[in-house]
């Protein structure tokens, strides 16, 4: 069934929004819950379709879970072996799948994974995830769409990252967390969600060292406990919901924010115009008189996150100037230009960089999301756009962003 968002454009946004649990750190904890016994209690997680598709799958596998009546979710695997194949027609919708990789070589030596579908922003391998199940002694095969790991003696390694891949550094830490000896990962990924999965398998009994920079060190402890545990905010929704003040002269409240994990964004949007203030537990976007043009590289973290180029692309869209956005991490993240090009924006896309003519006059259109993150700059083109806007394929964007018309609505938008 398509789901469809609408909104007229040209409200600024003001009032007070509460940022949900993290997207990509609770996909993560949620897979690596199932190598403890027992139930794993989990807070803060959003009810995202994304967490859906993960609940499905578990349940698919002989995971029982289940939402509880405080919002919590409870992860419950059964004593024994569980069934070690993701489900294909499931796995191909979200690519965090692939993340039950090294959860189950963790927990039972033995995984097999569907090759993971997700966005279609470039061609996603899954290289440097299989080499480091190779390094830590697991055979892996790769048959019909489906990737076989088993690990006879799995054994404690040093794997360098040729990529700082978060999936990567995930899947590792996760089965080095249950394999016997010390792994050590280089060039390992730095994000908040790394060292949010860090301090879950710690709090579950794991020795995991170093999450956060780029050397991460883990020692293999043979049994890892049931804990109940609140993932971190998402920075990602954060940051969307800073655009939208800024894009549309408003001035926002964000709750449930940890600064440091939107560094890169405040500064990027200070550089804009925008006046941005940290208060106890978030902070207050204020948008300037004047909307500046910005150049953006994006980067691995610490660098300015890859999840927030669209969302740029829109403010600097209509940004009184020219400014230069650089995509590094995926080879293939422009494909909504075109569809921002319905709405009048200028922007011109050579190879890995996109060329942005900032203007005031952007007006609505019929438009078609292409992943999450593309559709959540949409919405921010919408948000600023003379008229009505038709977002179409909006299910893409309720993959990752928790009652985002409830939320917007309550900050002055007019979205249905
Ligand atoms: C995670 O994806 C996030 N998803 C993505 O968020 C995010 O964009 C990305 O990290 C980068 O920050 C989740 O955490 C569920 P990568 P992941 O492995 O792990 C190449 C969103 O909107 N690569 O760091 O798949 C890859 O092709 C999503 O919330 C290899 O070459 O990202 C890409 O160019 C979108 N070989 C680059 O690394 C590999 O084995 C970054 O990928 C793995 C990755």
């Amino acid at each position: 069934m398509q789901e469809t968002l609408i909104i007229e454009g040209q409200y600024p946004l003001y009032g007070t929004v509460r940022i949900s649990g993290a997207k990509n750190a609770g996909l993560v904890i949620i897979a690596a819950s199932i190598m403890a016994d027992g139930e794993t209690i989990l807070d803060n997680v959003p009810h995202i379709n994304d967490v859906d598709v993960m609940m499905h799958i578990l349940d698919q596998m002989g995971v029982e879970c289940h939402w509880n009546e405080d919002a919590s979710l409870s992860i419950c695997p059964p004593a024994g072996e569980i069934h070690k194949k993701t489900p294909y027609e499931l796995a191909k919708r979200v690519r965090a799948s692939n993340l039950f990789l090294g959860a189950l070589l963790g927990r039972q030596n033995e995984a097999t994974i569907s090759m993971p579908g997700g966005c279609d922003i470039g061609t996603r391998p899954m290289d440097l995830h299989l080499k480091g199940a190779q390094a830590l002694g697991a055979e892996v095969d790769i048959e019909h769409g489906y990737i076989y790991a088993r690990a006879e003696n799995p054994k404690g390694a040093r794997v360098y990252l040729d990529f700082p891949s978060v999936g990567a550094t995930e899947n590792i830490m996760m089965m080095a967390a249950k394999t016997p000896g010390t792994s050590v990962i280089e060039n390992a990924a730095k994000e908040p969600e790394i060292v949010d999965l860090a301090n879950f398998i710690n709090s579950m009994g794991g020795k995991v060292r170093g999450a956060g920079t780029d050397v991460i060190k883990v020692e293999g402890v043979p049994v890892l406990k049931a804990v109940r545990y609140a993932i971190i905010p998402d920075r990602i929704e954060a940051g969307t919901y800073m655009v939208a003040a800024a894009i549309t002269g408003g001035e926002v409240q964000l709750e449930n924010v940890i600064p440091t994990h939107v560094h890169p964004i405040i500064a990027k949007l200070q550089e804009t115009g925008a006046t941005i203030t940290e208060t106890d537990n978030g902070l207050i976007v204020k948008a300037g008189p004047r909307i500046l043009p910005a150049d953006i590289k994006t980067l691995p973290y610490p660098g300015f996150p890859t999840d927030m180029q669209s969302q740029m692309l829109a403010l600097l869209s209509i940004a009184e100037g020219t400014s230069v956005v650089v995509e590094n991490v995926f080879e293939n993240r422009f494909q909504i230009v075109d569809e921002f090009k319905r709405m009048g924006a200028k922007i011109k896309v050579e190879g890995h960089s996109a060329v942005v003519e900032g203007h005031k006059n952007l007006f609505g259109a019929r438009v078609k999301a292409t992943d999450l993150r593309a559709g959540a700059g949409l919405v921010l083109m919408a948000l600023a756009a003379r008229g009505e806007t038709v977002i179409e394929d909006a299910c893409y964007i309720f993959r990752g962003y928790e009652n985002i018309a409830e939320k917007l609505s309550n900050l002055g938008a007019h979205v249905k």
